[in-house]
């Protein structure tokens, strides 16, 4: 957009005010605020401020959250509210005062109770998100000092964590609510420590991670004050943009006139977005503070809510509304009030206004789309009731997500009677505006002076499924969902409607029900609608156990304590350093990336012309400037730094520009190159295209034990089957980030990364360089979460900012945007498997499988090996084979993501093993146990299992969720309930330890002792969240006999502990572990030549590794980590919504080092796996173009989708011989145990399709997303949409989706 004439000859002539407020009580005036400027970007940048984060910068992870306080004129009051900083202008904090993380509390000074107790709570791993966390509850106990669980649940939905899976976060904040901590034998059944019992039964078993009565009292009267002299026009003029805030209507009319161009900004978090689509708005008008379009008053027909009235206002309006008024007249308001709680976060409600899908106000703000550009809106009205009227939303996520389809009902009776009078039906999310009864219109007619009954239902449907049809490749794909969903809400408003109507004119109205079964239906449906409604407010409940450690031990001795994660204080003042937190150096230049837009294409010519006008501007590089060789890879150097004169994916580097930071400057300039292109080469975006062309890369891997050719010549039963496992983004809140600094001399470069893998960045940069690996410094302080992500594709990010900085001397820093660290990382590898197996009905026993794999590329060699090896999970099948294919395809490479292959393999094998129980019609746990390994029983591989310990963990897992107890209630409400449906399943996890690739079992320590007894402790680990740090300096403190106080960690360097292995595949506390312990026990030898010399020989064993997939013989792992897993879910099989009512967890850790932090790594870990299962979907364009590129279209858990009785155990008694103290790693094992909660939609599924006739295996794709779950449960409505062939749509968001 440009500037029309007279919008730049009226800036030209305005002169700026002063923007004045406060940032942590310290006044600010910044003469030229910019408006472009975000406040994040402001006090990160201007002011120093890092302790507020930048996950996503679109509203959708709350990593940015502080706390905006302002005097309200129109309510007379201060209000204080949790704020995105990275949608808030800087401008719209004029007269405003900001509380940043800072400025609660400090390490240094003093904690504020908030930080303390996430801390404690062990609520912090990576802490990345936790400032954020930190300012939604700060922000909250300043409105609310004692808030309940639910207050504080709904101030979390904004806010994401990666890491923690969320529970220890809201026990730790449970402190504050009036109950506190404990919920004193009032939580779940069996959810509670004091009614469970557990404590008693065993001596050995406690359950207190941390001591609450240590934590600091919450003092309001503490906090800091609103500044008094807080309480006009203004206009700030920047570089593009110039922003008016006008104090009054007429001002504000006259505004628009002048400029009618001018965009009108209130929250901004819809115009904030913008940014993506690299749009500008020359002159923005803010209209925040106008008398009359922050009205609310009562009138005769509903309430009148000015045009800048936010979302939590409203909310108050309607709640204090609903209160007073008779409940005939609010059910709008209540409607309104449920679907604001779906509503985005609750920083976003904070800040913006009405524009929502809220079917009764959308239907009158569509008359938005005829306002002339000089017109504004001042207000709406919200009805009262017209009786009767259902709001509906289905979206992926319950939580803060777009909807996949929204409706909004109402129908009226002529007096006293069950005859329509008028009905008014709309849908979102079904075309590109709000479908209302005008577009339904022979559906609208049916209902004219007509009973509401089953006869009327079934022709509204009918005709429904007529007229709302979509194409197939209509916007948004999931067209048979989207069009089932619209039947299926209107089942859901006729039976709510029928249910409201029986109460109001009596039972007499039930008569006009023939059908009696119906009628039962009817019944149990109602009850779970209400209660479904109810079901996000139970708050989560939790049980941890682990072994006590002995009484009398050394107090020095730490190991198997659950201490704190060292950095937890640090993380949650902000005080933890990242690596885009290191301060600017003077002539520091950020690097934008450009990226390839055709997925496999040759290049013609590149024209950098334009973009090297744009001023701040210095460089542009590419493939010819690369000084080494532009050849990298993580093992083998099969791919370039920069593409060349080709490109084999989409989002290849082409190359970077260098530039000076400025507002916009960086993407400014990406869309200002020319790139010319010769041809678009065959592409195979999917695997389906590679597998039809039999596109494969080299070698084929196989696996085989035992003769399975004969296995099926006998055979019994033989069944076939197929499931597709999707792709997973790592989504670490921090995204990939290097700061490069060329040393001047000898061709020396220091780097700062973000990244799992140290050495091989170092060594990557260096050839690019083309200088020795010893001029390179590579520098990990800590991660913001890494899962596998910044081990293999972050070195990439590194090289092009080291050559950067190379080619023009001076420090060059790139942190990547969300949506680009989405598009060039690549994440968990989709998979596609294929299988057979032969197996006795009687007996459900399995003897033999076959299985193929076909995977996606990226790191895939030994991905594809570690999916082998789990391709039996824990089962014992005497005849064996699995064959894996890579595919080649022209997406962007895949990396390793937490269990590397292992997880997909286990849940196709888990597939077979449901489908055979299905066959048998036997009780799927049943035949689980029969099949599953012993003591002693060889894998597919040929290693021994010992110590093999997954039958204690089974036999504690039924214990601990009560399974048989849980089973019969589960099947007492199938019977009872038709429409939601619960479902039950206990999954085992086997998960072999050790990286397969010998070599990389390695590790290194440096400990230095200080004369002062202070001990400075490296080791070739990076920590990024999972408390390796801590761990190991447990270890030491006890190899040593010292206090942990005595020992520090600095940072992760290549100078100090070179050649080091990737932090990665859960083997980073065993091998550094091992490194740190010899190396403090080499000290104590030199020191103390009469301590023990006898280390016991584990280095022998790691060294010995080793597994040859042509003999079939070695031995592929150390040890394996064993895990067992029961969930309980709920279905409703109308709108495939699942909740997730119970989890029990039983994981063998061995001898836990620190149980908090090996139960924060259990409780993340089945969080990924939950999201991996269930939520996390990956949507591409045909062309390979990916759609999901940030949390608004892309949704990992968030709080409101953790279990609502969670329970972890860490197995008692079984120390491993194998790993530091007798411990075992926890990274990547627990993953897999989401899978429980997949099988147990799974079974929900298999009664639901019971109710219609269908029996036996059926596919059901992980993840299993409320399309899917739909779609299985097959009924009367689904049969109304037959599945068709769909098409590819161009643009996954849809128009009117909210
Ligand atoms: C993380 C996130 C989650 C979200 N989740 C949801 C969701 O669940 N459901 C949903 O419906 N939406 C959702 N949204 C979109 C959100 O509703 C809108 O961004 C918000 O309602 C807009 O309010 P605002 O004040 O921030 O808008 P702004 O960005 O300030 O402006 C929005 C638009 O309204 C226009 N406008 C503002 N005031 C007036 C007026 N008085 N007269 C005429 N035009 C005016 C502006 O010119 C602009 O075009 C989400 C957004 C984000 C960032
Ligand atoms: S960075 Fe602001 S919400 Fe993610
Ligand atoms: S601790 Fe929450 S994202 Fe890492």
């Amino acid at each position: 957009m440009s500037f029309t004439v007279e919008e730049t000859k009226i800036k030209l002539q305005s002169t700026g005010d002063d923007l004045v407020f406060f940032v942590n009580g310290k006044k600010i005036t910044e003469k030229n605020a910019e408006p472009e400027i975000t406040l994040l970007t402001y006090l990160r940048r201007s002011l120093g401020l890092t302790g507020t984060k930048l996950g996503c910068a679109e509203g959708g992870c709350g990593a940015c959250t502080l706390m905006v306080s302002k005097y309200h004129p129109h309510q007379n009051r201060i209000i204080h509210h949790a704020v995105n900083a990275c949608l808030a202008p800087l401008c719209s904090l004029h007269h405003c005062a900001v509380t940043t993380v800072e400025g609660i509390g400090s390490v240094a000074s003093k904690l504020h109770p908030v930080q303390e107790r996430i801390a404690k709570a062990h609520g912090s791993q990576c802490g990345f998100c936790t400032p954020g966390i930190v300012m939604s509850m700060y922000a909250l106990l300043r409105s609310n000092p004692q808030p309940s669980m639910h207050d504080i649940q709904e101030a979390f939905q904004g806010n994401l964590c990666r890491c923690t899976g969320y529970r220890p976060i809201l026990e730790g904040y449970r402190t504050f609510t009036k109950d506190g901590g404990c919920c004193g034998g009032k939580g779940q059944t069996n959810g509670c420590c004091m009614t469970n019992g557990c404590i008693e039964e065993h001596v050995n078993v406690t359950q207190k991670l941390y001591d609450q009565s240590e934590f600091m009292p919450l003092d309001p009267t503490q906090e800091i004050i609103f500044p008094p002299e807080l309480m006009r026009e203004l206009r700030f003029v920047g570089e593009r943009v110039l922003w008016i805030q006008p104090c009054s209507l007429k001002e504000l009319l006259e505004l628009k006139a002048t400029y009618p161009n001018a965009k009108l900004v209130v929250g901004n978090t819809e115009v904030g977005e913008s940014h993506f689509k690299n749009l500008l708005y020359p002159v923005i008008l803010a209209p925040a503070y106008i008398p009359e379009l922050n009205i609310i008053q009562h009138t005769q027909d509903g309430i009148e809510v000015g045009a800048s009235v936010t979302l939590t206002v409203l909310g108050d309006v309607l709640r204090a509304a609903v209160k007073k008024l008779p409940t005939h007249q609010t059910e709008v308001f209540e409607a309104v009030l449920e679907q604001l709680r779906w509503f985005a976060g609750q920083q976003i409600r904070n800040v913006a206004v009405c524009h929502v899908s809220l079917p009764e106000i959308k239907s009158v703000l569509y008359k938005l789309m005829d306002l002339k550009k000089t017109e504004i809106l001042l207000s709406i009205e919200i009805p009262y009731t017209r009786k009767y009227f259902s709001a509906f939303k289905q979206s992926p996520r319950k939580e803060d997500d777009i909807a996949i389809v929204t409706s909004g009902m109402n129908v009226l009776f002529k007096e006293k009677s069950n005859i329509v009078q008028s009905i008014r039906i709309s849908y979102g999310g079904m075309a590109p505006v709000t479908v209302l009864s005008k577009c339904i219109s022979f559906t609208q007619s049916l209902f004219d002076c007509r009973q509401w009954n089953e006869e009327l239902l079934e022709q509204a449907c009918t005709s429904l499924a007529e007229e709302m049809s979509l194409s197939p490749s209509a916007p948004g794909g999931m067209v048979t969902y989207r069009r089932t969903l619209t039947i299926s809400l209107f089942y859901k408003f006729f039976l709510t409607v029928q249910h409201k109507l029986a109460l109001d004119l009596g039972m007499e109205v039930f008569n006009t029900f023939k059908n009696l079964l119906f009628l039962i239906l009817f019944n149990t449906f109602f009850s779970t609608l209400t209660q479904s409604r109810l079901f996000q407010l139970d708050s989560p409940s939790g049980v941890q156990l682990y072994q006590a450690v002995p009484p009398g031990d050394n107090s020095d001795d730490v190991v198997g304590h659950p201490i704190m994660h060292l950095s937890a204080l640090k993380h949650a003042t902000g005080e933890a350093i990242y690596c885009d937190d290191i301060p600017c150096y003077e002539n520091e230049l950020r690097l934008a990336l450009v990226t390839s837009t055709k997925a496999h294409a040759l290049i013609k010519s590149i024209d950098t012309s334009d973009a090297m006008e744009v001023p701040g501007v210095v460089a542009f590089i590419s493939a010819k400037d690369i000084p080494g060789s532009n050849l990298t890879g993580p093992v083998f150097n099969d791919e370039t730094v920069f593409a060349d004169d080709k490109v084999f994916f989409i989002f290849y580097i082409l190359s970077e520009f260098s530039v000076q930071e400025t507002a916009c400057t960086k993407k400014h300039i990406t869309h200002k190159d020319k790139l010319d292109w010769f041809a678009n080469v065959c592409v195979h975006s999917f695997q389906q295209d590679a597998i039809a062309n039999k596109s494969f890369y080299q070698p084929v891997r196989s696996m085989e034990r035992g003769d399975v050719a004969q296995g099926f010549k006998d055979s019994d039963h033989i069944l076939h089957g197929k499931m597709h496992i999707g792709g997973q983004e790592q989504f670490y809140l921090e995204t990939n980030c290097t700061v490069a600094v060329p040393r001047g001399e000898d061709g020396e470069m220091e780097l700062f990364v973000s990244t799992q893998a140290a050495s091989k960045t170092q060594a990557l940069v260096a050839k690019a360089l083309g200088v020795p690996a010893n001029r390179v410094v590579c520098r990990v302080k800590r991660m913001g979460g890494g899962f596998g992500g910044k081990e293999s594709r972050s070195t990439i990010l590194s090289t092009v900012v080291a050559v950067a900085a190379y080619t023009t001397k001076r420090p060059v820093r790139c942190m990547l945007d969300r949506d680009e660290d989405m598009l060039v990382t690549g994440g968990r590898h989709p998979f596609f498997g294929h299988y057979k197996v032969k197996f006795f009905l009687q007996i459900s026993q399995i003897d033999a499988t076959i299985g193929r794999f076909c995977i996606m590329p990226g790191c895939t060699l030994f991905i594809l090996e570690r999916a082998l090896f789990h391709m039996d999970n824990s089962y014992n099948i005497p005849n064996i084979h699995g064959t894996g294919y890579i595919c080649k395809t022209n997406l962007p490479s895949n990396s390793a993501f937490r269990g590397f292959g292992g997880p997909q393999g286990m849940m196709i094998a888990e597939s077979w093993m449901s489908d055979v129980a299905l066959s048998c019609g036997l009780p799927a746990e049943e035949v689980r146990r029969m099949n599953m390994y012993k003591e002693g029983d060889f894998t597919p591989f040929n290693q021994r299992l010992d110590q093999f310990t997954i039958d204690l963990c089974w036999e504690e897992c039924m214990q601990l969720s009560d399974f048989n107890m849980r089973k019969e209630a589960v099947e007492q409400y199938n019977r009872q309930h038709r429409w939601t449906k619960r479902g039950l399943a206990i999954i085992p996890t086997k998960f072999g330890i050790s990286y397969t690739a010998v070599f990389l079992n390695q590790a290194g320590a440096l400990v230095h002792v200080y004369s002062d007894g202070s001990v400075l402790l490296t080791h070739g680990g990076t920590e990024m969240g999972q408390g390796l740090h801590t761990k190991m300096v447990q270890v030491a403190s006890k190899t040593l006999g010292i206090p942990c106080s005595k020992i520090h960690i600095t940072e992760t360097s290549t100078n100090t502990v070179p050649n080091t292995s990737p932090t990665a595949a859960s083997v980073s506390s065993d091998l550094n572990g091992m490194a740190v312990y010899n190396a403090c026990q080499t000290l104590l030898q030199r020191l103390q030549p009469c301590i023990d010399k006898n280390p016991k020989g584990c280095w022998e064993d790691w060294v010995n590794l080793g597994y040859d997939f042509n003999t079939n013989s070695g031995r592929a792992f150390n040890y394996f980590s064993y895990g067992v897993a029961v969930s309980e879910v709920e279905i409703d099989c109308l709108t495939g919504s699942h909740k997730n009512l119970h989890t029990s967890i039983v994981m063998d850790v061995g001898k836990s080092l620190n149980p908090a932090l090996d139960i924060g790594q259990v409780e993340g870990g089945f969080m990924q796996g939950l999201g991996l299962f269930t939520l996390e979907e990956l949507r591409y364009s045909p062309d390979g173009y990916l759609y999901t590129r940030g949390p608004g279209m892309y949704k990992i858990p968030s709080f409101g989708d953790i279990p609502i009785e969670l329970k972890v155990s860490l197995l008692r008694d079984a120390p491993n011989e194998k790993a530091i103290f007798s411990s075992k790693a926890v990274g990547e094992p627990p993953l897999f145990l989401a899978a429980s909660v997949f099988y147990a939609i799974k079974d929900a599924i298999t009664v639901a399709r019971a109710e219609s006739g269908l029996t036996g295996p059926f596919r059901l794709d992980s993840p299993a997303t409320p399309e899917r779950i739909r779609n299985a449960c097959e009924d009367k409505f689904t049969k109304l949409n037959p599945e068709k062939n769909h098409g590819f749509y161009k643009n996954i968001k849809q128009h009117n989706g909210f």
